[in-house]
């Protein structure tokens, strides 16, 4: 038992630094979820600021009309060293990505869409943003 514990333990790291996986998530996360038009700062000239990438941001845009309850003017920092991940861990960013629920089973709230990724394509952006430093 306590072998097969140290296998899985050797093998977990090496399937979170899968590659393909990395870069299926990078895909879908930059160019379908379109995430970090909402989770990463701008810079002046207006372009989504490299260095800051996933951050978290404060949001520069509003709904014209009254915004609905619960409107969030900012989007936290999704990077694998944030307070996020420390709190939710990989199980409950899972089923976030899969359900748009939180641990609370509470929606996300505006603007964050609730995305329903199925399990593979919620995996994969489960390992870019672990990737994320
Ligand atoms: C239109 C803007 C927007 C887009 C696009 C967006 N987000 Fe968000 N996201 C937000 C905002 C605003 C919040 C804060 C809302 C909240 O805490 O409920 C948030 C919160 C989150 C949270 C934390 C939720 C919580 O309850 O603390 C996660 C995880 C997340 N987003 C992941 C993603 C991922 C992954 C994508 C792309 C697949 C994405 N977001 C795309 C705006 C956005």
């Amino acid at each position: 038992m306590r072998t097969l514990l140290l296998l899985a333990a050797c093998l977990l790291p090496a399937f979170a630094a899968d590659p393909k996986l990395i870069e299926r998530g990078r895909y879908l996360v930059e160019d379908v979820g379109m995430c970090a038009d909402c989770h990463t700062p701008k810079t002046d000239k207006g372009e989504l600021d490299r260095s800051k990438w996933m951050k978290g941001a404060v949001l520069d845009f509003m709904p014209i009309g009254t915004p609905p309850p619960g409107w969030h003017k900012t989007s936290p920092d999704l990077t694998s060293t944030s307070r996020l991940w420390a709190k939710w861990g990989e199980l409950s960013m899972l089923k976030y990505l899969s359900t748009g629920l939180s641990p609370k089973g509470t929606p996300a709230g505006p603007p964050m869409p609730m995305y329903k990724f199925n399990k593979p394509d919620a995996e994969a952006i489960l390992e870019y943003l672990k990737s994320l430093k």
